[in-house]
């Protein structure tokens, strides 16, 4: 059953002889708590590709579906609130804020919730819980690895549960000995049924999703699971 299709999604940037194809035509569909990597050189329209899988750039030509619904055909806020329900991202970009703790930095979505205080506290420490920082939970991020930022980073794009996790080379500034705990981390989640989308140019990272999806000049090259499917 798909759960996130890209129906011959393109993009463009620019105009005239500035313009930019960074997403020429891609079909891709999704299911429900699969875990599939995208892969391909730099500058192939790998960001391109997720940002608009995630709602966060609309395709200049086709459509994302998400559980049946157009979400580029929703007014800018619902897109919003749509979003913020069902996607959560993670950026190799997407630094923790230095001044605030690691509760307080797992907690900074759900800023805009309806949750008591102390709801978002328990949601909060059940994140962290799930990533196995709980006992973290009041250090400032440079009181931390690197991999454990990285989890810190994803306790919060989980802390309100959306079903679909988005990752941008979550593991581009680690070690392999940090990559692999996030990696091992992702799996664990996905195993739980979350789904996620993530992006990497590791090959050796891809391997933990149930499939890859090779993108070469903004098109799809190759779309191949990983293991033989359980007879
Ligand atoms: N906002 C933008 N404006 C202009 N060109 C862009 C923009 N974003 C991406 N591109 C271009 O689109 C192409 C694909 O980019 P991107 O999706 O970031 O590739 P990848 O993530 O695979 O490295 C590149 O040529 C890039 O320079
Ligand atoms: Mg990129």
């Amino acid at each position: 059953m798909s759960y996130i299709v890209a129906n011959q999604v393109a993009r463009e940037f620019g105009q005239g002889e500035n313009k930019v194809t960074a997403v020429r035509r891609i079909d891709l569909s999704i299911g429900q708590s699969e875990f599939i990597s995208i892969m391909g050189e730099s500058g192939a329209g790998k960001s391109t590709l997720l940002s608009m899988l995630g709602g966060l750039l609309s395709p200049t030509k086709g459509e994302i579906l998400v559980g049946d619904i157009n979400i580029y055909a929703l007014k800018r806020d619902k897109l919003a609130d749509f979003r913020r329900e069902f996607m959560g991202f993670i950026f190799q970009s997407f630094q923790l804020v230095p001044y605030l703790n690691v509760i307080e930095n797992v907690q900074l979505p759900l800023a805009v919730t309806h949750h008591s205080e102390a709801d978002k506290k328990k949601l909060a420490l059940s994140a962290l819980e799930r990533v196995g920082l709980k006992d973290k939970a009041l250090r400032l991020p440079n009181q931390l690895s690197g991999g454990e930022q990285e989890r810190v980073a994803i306790a919060r794009a989980v802390v309100n549960e959306p079903p679909i996790l988005f990752a941008d080379e979550p593991t581009g500034n680690l070690d392999s000995r940090n990559s692999e705990e996030v990696m091992n981390l992702l799996k664990r989640l996905n195993s739980e049924g979350q789904t996620i989308v993530m992006v990497t140019h590791s090959r050796r990272n891809a391997e933990y999703a149930d499939r890859i999806v090779e993108v070469a000049d903004g098109c799809i090259s190759v779309s191949k699971p990983i293991r033989a499917a359980a007879c």
